[in-house]
């Protein structure tokens, strides 16, 4: 009985301290970098459990389960309907970017972004507007006055207005905004050489804290996100978090962070992602998974922690056979993710992948190898790892 006692007053005092921890960066001992792999599910057992339901219904008392989605796919009747049965939340992939959608100052280009979010509306499926202020997807018209460089604050008027406009057109259709993607390098002083660009180095980091203004007072409803890559890196991880506390104690309108989640087949630490989540939510900041993928090539963990993929040079002389091996290897990630997520549902409240299909995948283009990162195959047919997060 003593023995109870004690291990139930070890267990509270233990949630007491784990819950204390993320008030500020954590201790780095705590995140050791390691890759777990979780028992593998045999998948021709699972298989025969399933009962094929689609994903949205999966998770219907979860989350959102999203896919970006590019024009041709949802142009396409057959692959449309997939996606609408499949899932249950579409991000647009480039065409809500200030680049595509605002190209010249006077002139906004719809049509993208209009066929993405009425597609969603005639399926009944939610739209995460991805994204309002990225650096690497800016029009350059934005920097410039006639023929010299704009003032800071016509750059920051011109970030209300972009800001006010996009998020106007589709309030009330668009639940949640990506309101700035990847400004890490930009947190005070990071830690690597910047990647400097342009915003930054006319206004410095205040664009983002404008942006995120902005949003709110265009649509005060409206869910609006940080999102980055890289949280799997501890120091970048503890830099958001440490930049987004302090804007949010400012009084900054940060509702939550998306980690966007281009994973390799090397694995994730089951312990550190649930950390992170921990993390974030205890300053009261939803999580999104926004971007997901589990790349058949291993990750690099790169000097300057950014969370990319191995770069065509690098996987060159790999094989690109999709072995039972790798197949297993890919669903204890796709398993640990939406574990976790499901685990955490109400903190997370959104998981979305790269591409809802293998077919056509941005990282095939991008590394010009095959891949095979997503839950179906080319034909749309579900792969062992649909399998592994389905059955729960
Ligand atoms: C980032 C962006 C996405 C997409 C991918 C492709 O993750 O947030 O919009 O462009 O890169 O590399």
């Amino acid at each position: 009985m003593k023995l109870i006692v004690l291990c139930l007053v070890m267990t509270v005092f233990c949630g007491v301290i784990s819950l204390n921890t993320w008030t500020d960066v954590p201790n780095q001992a705590s995140v050791a970098h390691e890759y777990s792999k979780t028992p593998v599910a045999d998948n021709a057992a699972a298989r025969a459990n399933a009962d094929d339901k689609p994903l949205r219904e999966a998770y219907r008392d979860y989350f959102p389960i999203g896919t970006a989605v590019s024009p041709s796919m949802i142009a396409d009747a057959k692959r449309a309907k997939f996606i609408a049965t499949q899932y249950s939340s579409i991000t647009p992939m480039n065409g809500m970017k200030a680049k595509y959608i605002h190209p010249e100052e006077k002139t906004y280009s719809w049509a993208e972004a209009d066929q993405a979010v009425d597609f969603a509306q005639k399926n009944n499926m939610k739209v995460r507007g991805h994204t309002l202020i990225w650096f690497q997807k800016m029009p350059d018209w934005f920097f410039m006055d006639g023929n010299d460089y704009a003032s800071k604050e016509k750059i920051m008027q011109r970030i209300d207005e972009h800001v006010a406009t996009v998020i106007n057109r589709y309030k009330g259709k668009v639940y949640c905004w990506d309101v700035v993607n990847e400004a890490y390098q930009f947190f005070g002083s990071a830690p690597v050489t910047p990647k400097r660009a342009k915003i930054y180095d006319m206004i410095g980091s205040e664009y983002i804290e404008r942006a995120f203004i902005a949003a709110r007072k265009a649509d005060p409803s409206a869910k609006l996100f940080y999102n980055d890559n890289g949280f799997e890196e501890p120091d970048r991880r503890n830099r958001i978090f440490k930049y987004l506390k302090a804007k949010k104690e400012m009084g900054i309108p940060i509702d939550g962070i998306g980690m966007q989640s281009h994973y390799g087949v090397e694995g994730i630490n089951e312990g550190y992602l649930q950390e992170t989540i921990d993390m974030f939510a205890s300053i009261g900041l939803d999580v999104q998974v926004t971007e997901l993928d589990v790349s058949i090539y291993p990750k690099r963990e790169n000097k300057v922690g950014n969370g990319r993929v191995l770069e065509a040079t690098e996987i060159a002389g790999l094989s690109d056979q999709y072995t039972k091996e790798i197949q297993q290897d890919q669903g204890d990630v796709f398993d640990i993710v939406f574990r976790t997520c499901r685990k955490m549902r109400g903190n997370v409240t959104g998981v979305t992948m790269w591409s809802p299909y293998d077919k056509d995948n941005y990282l095939t283009e991008m590394l010009n190898k095959k891949n095979y990162a997503y839950l179906f195959n080319e034909n749309l047919t579900p792969k062992a790892c649909y399998y592994r997060i389905v059955n729960f």
